[in-house]
């Protein structure tokens, strides 16, 4: 068995964008790099936990030390989440697509020349949010991400209510901030009871060690 503060604990982290699909060659997608959730799965790993990553298509490695799940959409990441349960800590990093186009069509959409067709949308599961509210099997740690780019840590407690989860790590994305798809992040992590921490700019490697650090201190108090 593996060393560190996460030893003998199962960890199931969502991370990247989601892909769904309009016809065979598209797709509605999102900027998402998967860097922030990657990171987690790694440090989570390094930590000594056994851990199961759960991502979207993206163009960085896999984390060493991980079992990683490759999915496209929204419905086959919650599906794979579920697959992966039980977990003592569940992360849910993924920028997962809030809708997907109502039908995919069987063949490449033809340019015929006349007007071209709404696209239609549904919205999508909310894994967080099923996760969070389980009745049996819950993970004792839910941990949500909200990307945001105004009133932060206003919209962040509202989401942390509103999903049901345990810790929610805010991050600011406006574009300005490069933190989409880039290398550095600066979170804010609210707890159910009010409390927030405000952390430095820091690397997003350093982030993922020290929230999966804080969540080992958590489950370890609990
Ligand atoms: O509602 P919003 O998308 O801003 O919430 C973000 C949080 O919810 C993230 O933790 C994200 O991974 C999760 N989420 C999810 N499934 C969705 C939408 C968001 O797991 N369909």
């Amino acid at each position: 068995a593996k060393a560190g503060p996460l030893a003998g604990r199962r960890v199931l982290v969502t991370s990247g964008p989601t892909h769904e699909p309009i016809d065979p060659v598209r797709y509605l997608a999102n900027r998402s790099s998967g860097r922030q959730g990657h990171a987690i799965a790694a440090a989570a790993a390094a930590a000594g936990a056994q851990v199961t990553l759960v991502s979207g298509p993206v163009a960085i490695p896999d984390p060493p030390g991980v079992a990683v799940v490759r999915v496209e959409t929204a419905r086959a990441m919650l599906a794979a989440v579920e697959a992966a349960l039980p977990a003592d800590l569940a992360i849910f990093a993924a920028a997962v697509g809030d809708w997907r186009p109502a039908a995919e069509q069987g063949s490449k959409i033809k340019k015929d020349g006349s007007e071209p067709q709404p696209l239609r949308l549904v919205e999508n599961p909310d894994i967080l949010a099923t996760v969070a509210r389980m009745q049996e099997g819950r993970p004792r740690l839910v941990v949500g991400f909200a990307a945001e780019t105004d009133a932060v840590l206003d919209h962040a407690r509202a989401k942390l209510a509103r999903k049901g989860c345990d810790l929610l790590v805010a991050n600011d994305v406006s574009p300005a901030g490069g933190v989409m798809g880039g290398a550095a992040n600066t979170v804010h992590l609210l707890a159910r009871d009010g409390a927030v921490e405000t952390w430095p700019t820091l690397a997003k490697d350093e982030v993922g060690r020290r929230l999966v650090a804080r969540f080992a201190q958590i489950l370890d108090a609990g």
